[in-house]
């Protein structure tokens, strides 16, 4: 259903009135997605990051001396940690890193360090995504469109209908491999067969694929022509290896490259990674584990779901690109990457390209929020990795382990659960420090304030709650707009939707420009300007004896409201930062529907 309203205020618009309810208590449950305060800057000399990584540095060493319970074999697991951080210095150099070379590790190099090589397994498949959207290729064409194989019509799966995009996004529904990869009774373990398959004749197992790669893409594509579809296309995530063989099919068919010569052109070339290849790596820079392991082995056509060989570095210089976003030609091409495009069953995880997106509100525990953390893992024997994007702060981790799968949860947990934290302290902190928050006043005689208008005085009050940053208040002549607003809502949106706004919260967006502006002293200062906006607090108004009230309060709705109203062709709920261009620190505040020009931080709580 659609209203029209037009308010004494200024226009309202046209609002969606859908189902909109909002949350009725005080948290941060209902926020804009993104940074809460500005991302941390600077954070390796940080003493809370120096804090929390002595910290973790003290629990790894613990549990590699043995007095803390490690949960894995640790005298046959090697590990490399990262920190990846937005603006460190150089690509290659995490902000923070930890090495372990395990005693039983006695092949492959002898001094690990961000440059040895690991097999990573399945973020050879981010790797394989990054290649695909480089490439160009029509996302929403059909794969037979390429393979003209599996044009046929005798197919059980539809591939007529799968695209490059569900196969990248892993809804293809189609299986995760090639029949003959899959497991071999040697690794079932002994007894399986006696145990469950004993009177099944096997007849269809065929031998280890893919000798040349023309045969060898022949047999594997007249595989796909009898495979099973595992669900329709498009309907829900069914991880698949071959997803990512079929995709590099195409790229190749449309490119005349080969998958090594891809990964060369659009990865390791331009961005200057020395250690990501297809396996075989080098044995002299490998790290080695002594159990059972893959090391050395050819992945042939399934090398892009996961038989790529990397280093700490060289997926620091990947995440960095992805924080920083650079590592597409367009910012806007890295943002939609990092997007979830399909749901799982449970409230905290999301599917994306090829991400494994994992949303807790746990990391956090002061200041509660859902952090999504983009993530994709990755295994092969003997090996394990982890590759985790919180763009939240700004920050990536890395992780690397060769031995015992064991080490990977826990590591994961320990590392996650102790910089998370730090890093959102940080920015809070610095949020507070570069003058986000405190007492923003008109100091006449500004040379924003018209004078032939006579004096109008401005003080407007950030703070820092728990929470976010909140406009505390804004007066204008001694009048208190901050009421105002709060009674324009209720006339306007108020009159829609039962919802009556408490705190004005602020959340940063995203949108910068540089400018020049004149200050007091009258000369010229670059500034960037940063947009914010205001994202009322809202408490449900009404209230009912009827079944299941408050239910729908939890989705989160808020998103809908932003931008709805205007006053004298300027938003109400934007208000604008200015900060000065070298050092990024706070300058001044404006609210550009007030027309305050810039008030100047004269205060800091
Ligand atoms: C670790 O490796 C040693 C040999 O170096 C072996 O004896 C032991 O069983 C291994 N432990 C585990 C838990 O795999
Ligand atoms: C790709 O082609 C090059 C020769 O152009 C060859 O050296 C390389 O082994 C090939 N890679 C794969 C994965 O087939
Ligand atoms: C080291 O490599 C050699 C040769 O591949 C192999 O025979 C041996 O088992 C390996 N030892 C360990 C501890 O990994
Ligand atoms: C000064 O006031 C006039 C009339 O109220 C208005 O048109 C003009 O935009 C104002 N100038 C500034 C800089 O606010
Ligand atoms: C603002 O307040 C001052 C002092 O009370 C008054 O002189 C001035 O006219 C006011 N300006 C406006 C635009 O109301
Ligand atoms: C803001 O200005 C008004 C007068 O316009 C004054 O009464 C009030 O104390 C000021 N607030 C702050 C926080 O300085």
């Amino acid at each position: 259903m659609w209203f029209s309203s037009q308010t004494p205020h200024g226009s309202l618009g046209v609002l969606l009135l859908s189902l909109l309810f909002l949350p009725s208590h005080a948290t941060l449950e209902c926020r804009p997605p993104g940074p809460v305060v500005p991302k941390p800057r600077y954070v390796n000399s940080h003493p809370k990051l120096v804090a929390a990584t002595r910290k973790l540095t003290g629990v790894l060493e613990g549990a590699l001396a043995g007095d803390i319970h490690a949960g894995w074999p640790v005298e046959n697991t090697s590990f490399s940690i990262g920190l990846i951080m937005h603006d460190q210095g150089d690509k290659a150099v995490p902000v923070w890193e930890y090495h372990h070379l395990a005693p039983g590790n006695i092949n492959g190099t002898r001094h690990i360090s961000r440059d040895s090589q690991y097999l990573v397994g399945s973020i050879s498949k981010v790797v394989s995504d990054y290649i695909l959207l480089r490439s160009g290729l029509g996302l929403d064409e059909s794969i037979a469109t390429f393979l003209p194989e599996l044009a046929d019509e005798g197919t059980l799966i539809a591939w007529k209908s799968i695209t490059l995009r569900h196969l990248a996004t892993q809804v293809a529904g189609i299986p995760p491999n090639c029949e003959s990869d899959g497991l071999e009774q040697k690794e079932w373990g002994a007894n399986i067969e006696e145990m469950a398959f004993q009177s099944i004749i096997i007849s269809r197992i065929t031998s280890s694929p893919l000798a040349s790669l023309t045969s060898a893409t022949t047999q594997f594509l007249k595989g796909m022509v009898e495979s099973y579809p595992v669900a329709q296309p498009g309907e829900r995530p069914v991880y698949s290896n071959i997803a990512f063989t079929l995709l590099m099919y195409a790229v190749e068919a449309r490119t005349g490259k080969n998958y090594s010569e891809l990964l060369e052109a659009y990865v390791t070339e331009p961005l200057g990674l020395r250690n990501t290849v297809v396996s075989p790596g080098d044995d002299d820079k490998a790290v080695i584990p002594p159990v059972d392991n893959s090391w050395g082995s050819n992945y042939g056509d399934n090398a892009p779901g996961g038989g790529l060989v990397s280093s700490l570095s060289d997926l620091s210089i990947f995440v960095h690109g992805i924080l920083s976003r650079t590592i597409f030609d367009s910012d806007t091409a890295v943002r939609e990457w990092l997007k979830p495009t399909s749901s799982t069953g449970s409230l905290h995880s999301l599917v994306g390209t090829p991400w494994e997106i994992y949303r807790t509100g746990e990391l956090t525990p002061d200041h509660p929020h859902v952090v999504d953390i983009y993530a994709k893992g990755g295994a092969a024997y003997g090996y394990q990795a982890q590759m985790a994007v919180l763009d939240e702060y700004g920050a990536g981790i890395v992780l690397l382990t060769a031995g015992s799968a064991l080490a990977t949860p826990p590591l994961y947990d320990a590392i996650l659960t102790t910089l998370v934290p730090a890093l959102d302290e940080i920015a809070r902190e610095q949020a507070m420090d570069r003058g986000y928050t405190g007492l923003f006043v008109d100091c006449p005689p500004s040379p924003s304030s018209n004078e032939a208008n006579g004096s109008i005085s401005f003080n407007v009050t950030v703070v820092q709650d728990q929470d976010s940053l909140v406009l505390l208040g804004i007066e204008r002549n001694g009048t208190d707009i901050l009421a105002s607003l709060r009674e324009i809502w209720s006339v306007t949106i108020g009159g829609f939707l039962a919802v009556t706004p408490s705190k004005a919260r602020i959340f940063p967006i995203d949108i910068r420009n540089e400018d020049l502006i004149s200050v007091p002293d009258g000369t010229r200062q670059k500034v960037v300007r940063e947009d914010w906006r205001v994202e009322w607090e809202l408490a449900l108004s009404g209230d009912t004896d009827l079944p299941g009230a408050g239910l729908s309060a939890k989705n989160c709705l808020a998103w809908t409201l932003t931008d709805w109203m205007y006053y004298g062709s300027e938003p109400i709920d934007r208000i604008v930062f200015v900060l000065d261009a070298e050092s990024g620190d706070v300058i001044g505040l404006e609210i550009p529907y007030l027309r305050s020009g810039v008030l100047q931080l004269v205060k800091t709580p």
